[in-house]
């Protein structure tokens, strides 16, 4: 009988050990070492294995030809996940990951995949059975939501409450349903391994026959993980790499924005977003994100400026709002939301060196109104505008919109993709953008707003 062997892996990383060892080697994480079994694989010697088969061009062609893609009656959901705009949508038989911070809105967004499924096929023939695996919710509650989120009448569910993966698996594959959604990935073990549900191997290996399954039978499957506070995906990155496409939900909690962005897309590019608004009835989305971020009841209020970024390849207006107080304290604030804390100290440095605006004894609190994050350099212009209008106390007219990386000896630089944005802002009804192509520094954009004399 074989000895059953096992190994100690890295529940941060991923990473297998021989032996168990206090500090991981490979990332460095102390105390993460769990014993797993290692599965028992029949060797093949080299000389009995038989020569492996290869396909043709044109072998291949009729099989991707094959690869038929379902809508997810989600445009900005179908754009996110298809690469062009003939071939948008859930790829059959693809493994999606649908990440994001606990309460975000996975589990209604794949209910309401599903419900829209049902929807868009039932007129012309059965209604498609959409199984759920439930690991974290019990039917009872994934019935409530399904109730909340859809009127009619829908009586094609399945769903399975096995914590295994297996016994689920085949009952699956006699079933046939349109799409299976597992929720979480984290809840769900594999009789295979001793550990328990959610440790590295258990994930890896419910992933790994997750993935299996959907691709002999050809079915998409979606999987729910969670993201730790860390902002990685909860479990180890090996998921990443099994699956065909991972999704990550984004946005604060505490605002209605939600954006849903592919960081990995083995049938689409990575570049679009989705951008969604979470409401009693669900996700609903957003067909013109720039009416949402910019309220007209701030215009002419000093502090408020628009810049323009770019979401995936769409470019969106923003409103930039900074309020510059004198301060208390003898180490003045600089307090940013959505917008990096070293951006506003390197701007309030720029504006006093180079445009003798002196805030060293102000408070700066710099926030992108609606709860988006912005990483782009090229909203530094509209920053720096923000801050300046605050503390000069006077206002931006509204029909202007900046971008612009500001760098260190005051100039205004271009930014990536800077002509199709200019483009794009203006058919958003900017009627004027201030970018490097109009001025050369930020003392020059600065005299012409005359917030300096
Ligand atoms: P949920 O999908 O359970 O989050 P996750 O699966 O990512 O943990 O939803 C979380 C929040 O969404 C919850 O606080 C309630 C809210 N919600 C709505 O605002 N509208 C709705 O229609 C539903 C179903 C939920
Ligand atoms: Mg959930």
């Amino acid at each position: 009988m074989p000895k059953s062997e096992t190994e100690f892996i890295c529940q941060s990383c991923g990473w297998a050990h021989p032996r168990w060892v206090g500090q991981c080697s490979q990332c460095g994480e102390w105390n993460s070492l769990v014993e797993e079994q290692i599965e028992q694989t029949t060797g093949v010697s080299m000389a009995s294995s038989k020569p492996a088969k290869s396909m043709s061009l044109p072998e291949v062609e009729a099989l991707s030809r094959s690869f038929s893609r379902f809508s997810t009656g989600f445009d900005e959901l179908d754009r996110v996940l298809g690469s062009t705009s003939a071939e948008k949508g859930v790829v059959q038989g693809s493994v999606i990951l649908l990440a994001g911070e606990p309460g975000i809105g996975k589990s209604t967004f794949l209910t309401q995949i599903g419900l829209n499924m049902q929807l868009s096929t039932k007129k012309t023939q059965k209604e498609p059975v959409v199984a759920y695996l439930c690991g974290e919710e019990n039917p009872e509650q994934i019935l409530l939501r399904i109730k909340r989120l859809s009127k009619s009448e829908h009586k094609s569910w399945e769903f399975f409450t096995s914590q295994q993966i297996e016994p689920s698996l085949s009952a699956l594959t006699k079933m046939k349903p349109a799409f299976v959604i597992a929720d979480s990935i984290q809840s769900f073990r594999s009789g295979t391994l001793t550990g328990a549900a959610g440790s590295v191997g258990q994930v890896r290996m419910v992933t790994d026959k997750l993935t299996e399954w959907a691709k002999k039978n050809n079915i998409p499957v979606f999987i729910v993980g969670h993201v730790t506070k860390g902002g990685g995906i909860a479990g180890p990155k090996v998921l990443e790499h099994i699956v065909d496409v991972v999704l990550e939900i984004s946005g604060e909690r505490t605002t209605d924005l939600r954006l849903v962005r592919a960081h990995k897309n083995r049938f689409g590019a990575t570049d679009e977003v989705g951008v969604f608004q979470m409401t009693e009835v669900g996700m609903e989305e957003v067909l013109n994100p720039s009416a949402m971020l910019v309220q007209s009841s701030t215009a002419g209020i000093p502090g408020s400026v628009l810049a323009g970024i770019l979401e995936g390849s769409r470019p969106l207006l923003i409103e930039l709002q900074a309020l510059v107080v004198r301060s208390q304290l003898a180490m003045p604030r600089r307090v940013g939301r959505g917008v990096a804390l070293s951006r506003i100290q390197v701007l309030a440095a720029v504006l006093e060196k180079h445009c003798g605006l002196r805030s060293s004894e102000h408070d700066i609190f710099l926030s992108v109104a609606g709860g988006l994050v912005v990483r782009e350099p090229a909203i530094d212009l509209g920053c720096a505008v923000a801050i300046a209008s605050s503390l000069a106390n006077k206002s931006v007219p509204r029909e202007i919109a900046f971008v612009g990386e500001v760098g260190l000896l005051g100039e205004v630089r271009s930014v990536a993709f800077g002509e199709s944005r200019i483009k794009g802002l203006k058919r958003l009804g900017v009627s004027k953008v201030i970018s490097h192509q109009t001025h050369n520094t930020v003392v020059a954009v600065l005299k012409e707003l005359k917030l300096i004399s």
